[in-house]
């Protein structure tokens, strides 16, 4: 079925200048892009959007990654689209990401707390809508 995702090209993916790379992957693809925005989350945002994270070791590492420079919000639809755009992203660990992923081919470990992991993407119907929300 049509779906709808959040994509973020995170700080470190915007700041290297991949922005246009992985645009490009994910309209090869075949995916539509229905809104797009650069923006700089406040702390409010960011603890909306990674509530299942609060208390983990890399959550205060990650909200200020997340803080550390813009990112690009992307509304992106298509059949199967969650599914989609997190295989094209990778794994979670940008070192051991498969290659030909997004992650695996411009990601590796930076020895940080947090992994810097270029992209996000939903990973369910129900977070695709609760995080549309947030950032759109
Ligand atoms: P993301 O898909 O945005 O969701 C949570 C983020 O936390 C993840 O990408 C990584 O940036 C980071 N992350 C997840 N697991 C770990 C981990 N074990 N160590 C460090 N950072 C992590």
């Amino acid at each position: 079925a049509t779906e709808e995702t959040l994509v973020l090209v995170k700080p470190d993916g915007v700041a290297r200048g991949m922005t246009g790379a992985i645009l490009a992957r994910i309209e090869a693809k075949g995916y539509s892009l229905v809104d797009i925005r650069l923006v700089e989350p406040d702390r409010t945002t960011l603890e909306q959007h990674y509530a299942e994270h609060e208390g983990k070791p890399f959550y205060e590492p990650l909200l200020d990654f997340m803080m550390s420079g813009p990112s690009v919000a992307i509304r992106l639809a298509g059949d199967r689209v969650i599914e989609g755009f997190r295989s094209l992203a990778g794994t979670t660990d940008p070192t051991t990401a498969a290659p030909g992923t997004v992650r695996g081919d411009f990601g590796r470990d930076w020895g940080l707390k947090v992994q810097q992991n270029l992209v996000h993407g939903s990973d369910s119907v129900e977070s695709a809508q609760r995080e549309l929300s947030i950032w759109f």
